[in-house]
């Protein structure tokens, strides 16, 4: 009884590390997932292969939280037709975009402190390079960290992105003052 209460704590501590290192960045600091209806939907369905953190780390709209959603179902989540409509309006909800969020003040604020030259060359490798295959607004509906922007140019490297080196860090550098987690 005793044996196999220790063999059960320690399959529990065991199952906890491998989700905070699924985690990687995140956990750390982050508040717990907020209560409300489909968040069962998100701790059933969502977190099989990554922690909350890639969740909490993004703000999008309804529209966003659909295709993000319908993109984890193509990467194999189960998330079944009813599961579906209650999980996207748990997302929006509590990882919603704010309107008092608008990028054009919140570039203004944290783009003057950095170096200016760098927000402008950022912004122009963006334009050069981020635009070949689909519009803005798949950026304009993220809200991302530095570390989130990283990753989201890096995966569009790898998808095809033509970035190189020195232009990745002022690209980074102004999408996360352009587009920042408030
Ligand atoms: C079968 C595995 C799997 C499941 C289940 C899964 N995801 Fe993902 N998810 C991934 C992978 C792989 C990535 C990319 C991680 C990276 O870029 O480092 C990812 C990334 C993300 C991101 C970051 C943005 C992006 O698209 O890269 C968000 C947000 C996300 N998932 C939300 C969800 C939600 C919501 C669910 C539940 C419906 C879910 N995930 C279930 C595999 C999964
Ligand atoms: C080679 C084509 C290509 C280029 C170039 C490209 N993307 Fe994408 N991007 C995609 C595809 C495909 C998707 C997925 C669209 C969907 O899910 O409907 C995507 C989706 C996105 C998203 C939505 C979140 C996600 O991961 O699905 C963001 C944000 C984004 N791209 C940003 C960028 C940025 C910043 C650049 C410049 C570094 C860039 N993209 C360049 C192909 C590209």
């Amino acid at each position: 009884m005793k044996a196999s209460t220790r063999a059960l704590t320690s399959t529990l501590l065991l199952t906890a590390s491998l989700a905070l290192l699924a985690g990687r960045t995140g956990a750390q600091g982050l508040p717990a997932l907020p209560q409300g209806a489909g968040l069962e939907v998100v701790q059933s369905r969502c977190l099989s292969c990554h922690g909350d953190d890639l969740i909490q780390g993004q703000r999008l709209t309804t529209t966003g939280w659909t295709r993000e959603v319908e993109k984890m179902v193509r990467w194999g989540a189960r998330v079944t037709d009813a599961e579906k409509a209650p999980l996207v309006a748990y997302l929006a909800a509590h990882f919603g975009v704010r309107p008092s969020a608008a990028p054009v003040t919140a570039s203004g604020a944290t783009v003057a402190s950095a170096s200016s030259a760098t927000a402008a060359a950022g912004e122009a490798v963006f334009t050069r390079s981020c635009l070949s295959c689909h519009g803005r607004d798949l950026t304009e509906g993220q809200r991302l960290t530095t570390t989130g922007w990283t990753r989201e140019v890096e995966k569009m490297m790898r998808w095809g992105a033509k970035v190189d080196e020195a232009d990745k860090a002022a690209l980074v550098a102004w999408l996360a003052a352009t587009y920042p987690v408030r």
